[in-house]
């Protein structure tokens, strides 16, 4: 059953061009099973009218502040408690700099001021004004004041620029929203995720790496973040936006993620080693560039220091989860792994094919712990990641309740 059934939430829709997609947004909101009550500002119904709305939720949409009848029916007071989610897709620069100084002379602005909720934004506007201090200054007040931003996403524009402030696609924000209605298994617990690929310098210009793109690591840091944990991640270098609760950790090569990854680790709970650590790196970096003078070149590899292994030899060691990236024999790998390097839980997934894996977007895990094994299916990254959060946490509390 969708997390999203029979919760109570508001729409708020806001006067920009993105209202067209929150007629989707809103279409699968209803489908995964909520009760949506819409609430547009008068701006919004120059965009789309507010029968198409009512149509699409099954309920009247609340347009004014101070309609009487309207007001007896069902007032800002009432909306605000009846909701369990105030969600305003598209969110324009006017509505968040007016949300920022609890202006109420819109019903949805009163809505925002009384509500006791969360409240979740979807910004959407050009990318000048989504980069203008001032949009900048209000979203970040608000994300003090503990406002939830889902997006921008970064393209191609209405007005024909390109760039960072479009809404974020409906069935993303519907995902999204599902997830702040995740049970918080980790509440008050911290999660360590190693992430990304790492780069290991043959000269000042060269370096060797892997295919990961840090996407598995990420989502699951996300999830950790849905499921109430305090999560640090320590990435290697990715093209990814990271997740804006996480704190953060840059690093480039094996050494320095060995470093910072068992320099933290203790004081964690749980740590999850998705990073793609580089096995080898070159025994010494050159000075200068190396030039092209020979037919062949040699480089002499060392092996990297196992981190995942070193976090399970602690003394004050986290519940240690390890990735394994196989071609075949995933189970049999799977429990080797667990067993040499100490593990309470190894996710394996299939490298080589054409689904899944390195770089791409979704993924299938064969998950193994001491006495159980759990097969999950080809999903989104995010889908995989909160059901392995799911099981991590499970195992976790079972680990620690022995
Ligand atoms: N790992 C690590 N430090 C390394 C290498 C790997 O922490 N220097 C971690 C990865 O983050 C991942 C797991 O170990 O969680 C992968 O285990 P590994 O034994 O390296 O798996 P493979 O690369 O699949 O090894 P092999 O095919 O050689 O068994």
């Amino acid at each position: 059953m969708s997390r999203l059934a029979e919760k109570s939430i508001i729409l708020g829709v806001t006067g920009g061009i993105a209202a067209y997609k929150t007629c989707d947004l809103t279409r699968q909101l209803i489908q995964a099973g909520a009760c949506v009550r819409v609430v547009m500002t008068r701006a919004a119904t120059s965009f789309v009218a507010p029968l198409t709305f009512q149509a699409l939720s099954g309920n009247p949409v609340h347009l004014d502040l101070l309609d009487t009848e309207e007001e007896s029916a069902m007032g800002h007071i009432s909306l605000a408690r009846w909701a369990d989610l105030v969600l305003i897709a598209p969110a324009t620069a006017d509505f968040i700099a007016k949300l920022r100084l609890g202006l109420a002379g819109e019903l949805l602005g009163a809505i925002c001021l009384a509500a006791e909720v969360p409240i979740v934004l979807a910004p959407a506007m050009n990318r000048a004004m989504w980069s203008n201090p001032a949009t900048q200054e209000n979203v970040a007040s608000l994300s003090a004041r503990g406002v939830r931003l889902l997006g921008p996403a970064d393209g191609a524009q209405a007005c024909g620029e390109s760039g960072l402030g479009r809404m974020m696609e409906p069935t993303d924000l519907c995902r999204a929203v599902e997830e702040f209605f995740a049970d918080k298994t980790l509440d008050g617990h911290s999660v360590l995720v190693s992430a990304g690929p790492t780069r290991e310098p043959i000269d000042p210009v060269r370096y060797l790496t892997n295919r990961s793109s840090g996407k598995m690591g990420y989502a699951l840091a996300q999830a950790a973040i849905n499921a109430g944990a305090k999560v640090t991640l320590v990435s290697g270098p990715v093209f990814l936006a990271p997740p804006k609760e996480a704190t953060l950790v840059n690093v480039e090569t094996a050494a320095d993620m060995f470093e910072v990854v068992t320099g933290l680790a203790p004081q964690h709970d749980i740590y999850i080693g998705t990073a793609a650590v580089a096995d080898y790196t070159p025994a010494a970096v050159a000075e200068g560039k190396i030039k092209k003078h020979h037919e062949a070149l040699d480089i002499r590899l060392t092996r990297t220091r196992d981190i995942l292994a070193a976090v399970a030899r602690l003394p004050k060691k986290p519940f240690t989860v390890g990735f394994a990236a196989e071609t075949d024999h995933l189970e049999s790998y799977a429990r080797e792994k667990l067993e040499r390097k100490g593990l309470d839980m190894v996710a394996a997934n299939r490298v080589g094919q054409s689904q899944g894996g390195f770089d791409s977007d979704e993924n299938a895990l064969w998950v193994v712990w001491p006495g159980g094994e759990l097969q999950l299916p080809m999903a989104s990254k995010q889908q995989i990641a909160t059901q392995l959060i799911e099981l991590i946490s499970d195992n976790y509390r079972a680990k620690n309740s022995t």
